[in-house]
């Protein structure tokens, strides 16, 4: 695997939501953070929205690793640099949001035996939204990190009220260090 410009295992934090007003970025964004903190690896936030990747122009499967159009490509690129990856995602209708799944299946071997943080959040923490995504990272090899943090959220920030996730989710943050120490642990060495 390539290692980061700074020598340090880099990790992908892989945002979900692509929604207008969606609480995603500033979710990630305090995950990413505490995993840069609590483990000194590079932790990169990636943004779905600027990542547009059309569902019906690749003539071939992923697991070909023939990608025609020059998005695919980049995507590819970008997903084979990485050494580890979090999933920070909401739960859509007891799943995950298309979005998500989207860009998952545009590449196929990029995943494989990378280890996989999965951060999710909901009414209840996503917790059928995590079981998906578990589920998806074992069918393509992915090394799943044990701890998958739940972020409960409340009706008011279901209805859009601003998160501010310090103190809205303090209880939870000893789950996300402990889930980003398992993924550094994972992660190879730099
Ligand atoms: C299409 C859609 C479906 C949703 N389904 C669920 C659900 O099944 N369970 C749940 O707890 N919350 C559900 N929600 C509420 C989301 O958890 C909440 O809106 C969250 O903020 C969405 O993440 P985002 O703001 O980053 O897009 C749903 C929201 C949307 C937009």
């Amino acid at each position: 695997m390539t290692p980061a410009p700074t020598g340090k295992p880099k990790v992908l934090v892989i945002m979900g939501s692509v929604r207008a007003g969606r609480h995603c970025p500033a979710l990630a964004a305090w995950v990413a953070g505490i995993g840069q903190a609590e483990t000194g690896l590079d932790f990169e936030l990636v943004d779905l929205a600027a990542w547009p990747l059309p569902m019906d122009d690749e003539p071939n499967i992923p697991a070909t690793g023939l990608y025609m159009q020059p998005h695919t490509r980049k995507w590819s690129e970008k997903i084979a640099e990485a050494d580890a990856f979090v999933f920070v995602s909401p739960q859509y209708n007891w799943g995950y949001p298309a979005v998500l799944k989207n860009a998952i299946d545009h590449c196929h071997r990029e995943w494989h035996g990378k280890p996989l943080l999965i951060v999710t959040y909901g009414g209840h923490g996503g917790d059928k939204c995590a079981a998906q995504l578990r589920q998806v990272a074992e069918g393509l090899d992915m090394r799943l990190v044990p701890t998958m943090p739940a972020l409960p959220l409340a009706r008011g920030m279901i209805l859009g009220a601003a998160i501010t996730p310090d103190t809205d989710f303090r209880e939870q943050i000893p789950q996300v260090r402990q889930g980003c120490r398992e993924l550094a642990a994972m992660a190879p060495a730099p």
